[in-house]
């Protein structure tokens, strides 16, 4: 009993302490450009107090629903603590010498500056893009190596908290293969990025076989580095567009997707979803997880539009009003549940029998 509530304290303690950070991070970051680069600060919406508080109600909620997942046994609690921090501490100087450029794009309204040496015939369109000003879009090591850190920040400290929502729908949903082995089961992370949430999701079923897809060679390399284990890599990485994935129809169990759709035009977004349906086995389950939307948060609409305003996020404005149940539906899934986490929403779904 003491050393499970030494243990709440500390991940209270620690996600305080990460809050903070993020927090102190984007105020003195916001003077500095205000400073040195005032052209490039965004116009925004002011904030209410009211809804500052509902924003700190809702990660409170979030904190709990974390621990108690945890204390359910759909994760061990030592994923509460998961992070490298001794790396993250090495490459943050690197994120203050890279915002000049960020606010220069910012400023210049640059949106497609991007590495020489990449091939644009290999990508979509939309993808060549500096999504969030950030430096190479997505096709460079030096944004793989920045990106989780980035997103911790933007998040003040509960993105990952926010990834493992996914973990308990993708539990309950796998129950129409409990007359399986979970060595039998295949669970592909779309758009897995440097694979935070594929770390999360083999915490949870260490012994099914995952892959993680994505478009960048760069991130995948990352992710290759964040899940290397003493066991060696425990999933496949494979490059390729969620929009046409190399995988046969049925050969998936479980598919999960996160943060992915808020950065794809309609068509790729509709794409994506029938892709995931077709590659899952019937009975299996598609877990979701995006941002949440004007329609289910209609009380944080400020902080949704402000985002857009300051991050390049071109599909964005369209995502928070498009109709992800209605999408889900037209792909054919069903079961459809979703539930808000802070600033995600999670979407689970069937393929029918
Ligand atoms: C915002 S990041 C999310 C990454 C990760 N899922 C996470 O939890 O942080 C979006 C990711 O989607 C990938 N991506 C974008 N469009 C894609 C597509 N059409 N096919 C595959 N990956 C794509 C990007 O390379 C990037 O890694």
């Amino acid at each position: 009993m003491v050393e499970q509530r030494l243990t709440k304290f500390a991940y209270q303690t620690l996600q305080q302490g990460r809050s903070l950070a993020g927090l102190a991070h984007k105020q003195i970051s916001t003077k500095l450009m205000e400073f040195l680069d005032p052209e490039a600060s965004p116009e925004t919406e002011p904030m209410s107090t009211e809804m500052l508080t509902a924003l700190q109600s809702s990660i409170k909620r979030l904190e709990e629903i974390d621990w108690e997942d945890a204390e359910q046994g759909f994760y061990p609690k030592t994923q509460l603590f998961d992070a490298p921090w001794l790396e993250w501490a090495a490459r943050y100087p690197l994120i203050w010498l890279d915002m000049p450029s960020t606010w220069k794009r910012r400023r210049k309204k640059i949106t497609r500056d991007l590495p020489n040496e990449i091939n644009p015939e290999i990508y979509p369109d939309y993808y060549l893009q500096n999504f969030h000003h950030q430096t190479d879009g997505y096709l460079s090591e030096h944004s793989a190596s920045l990106y989780d850190m980035q997103v911790e920040i933007l998040f003040n400290g509960t993105a990952d908290a926010m990834r493992r929502r996914i973990i308990a729908p993708l539990k309950n949903g796998l129950s129409s293969f409990n007359n399986r082995s979970e060595e039998s089961l295949r669970i592909l992370d779309v758009a897995t990025g440097t694979g935070r949430a594929l770390k999360q999701i083999h915490s949870a079923f260490s012994k099914a076989e995952l892959i993680g897809l994505d478009l960048s060679r760069s991130y995948l390399k990352q992710a290759s580095r964040n899940l290397y284990t003493r066991e060696g890599n425990f999933a496949q990485l494979i490059r390729g567009n969620a929009e046409n994935m190399p995988f046969s129809d049925e050969s998936m169990q479980a598919v999960t997707c996160v943060f992915l759709l808020h950065e794809l035009p309609r068509k790729a977004r509709k794409n994506v979803l029938d892709e995931c349906w077709r590659v899952l086995e019937p009975g299996g389950v598609f877990v979701l997880a995006d941002s949440i939307q004007i329609a289910d948060s209609p009380e944080f609409e400020t902080v949704l539009e402000n985002f857009h305003k300051v991050f390049h996020e071109p599909y964005y404005y369209d995502y928070i009003n498009d109709n992800i149940e209605e999408r889900l539906l037209t792909s054919r899934f069903d079961s459809i549940k979703s539930e808000s986490h802070f600033m995600t929403r999670v979407w689970s779904a069937n393929k029918p029998l």
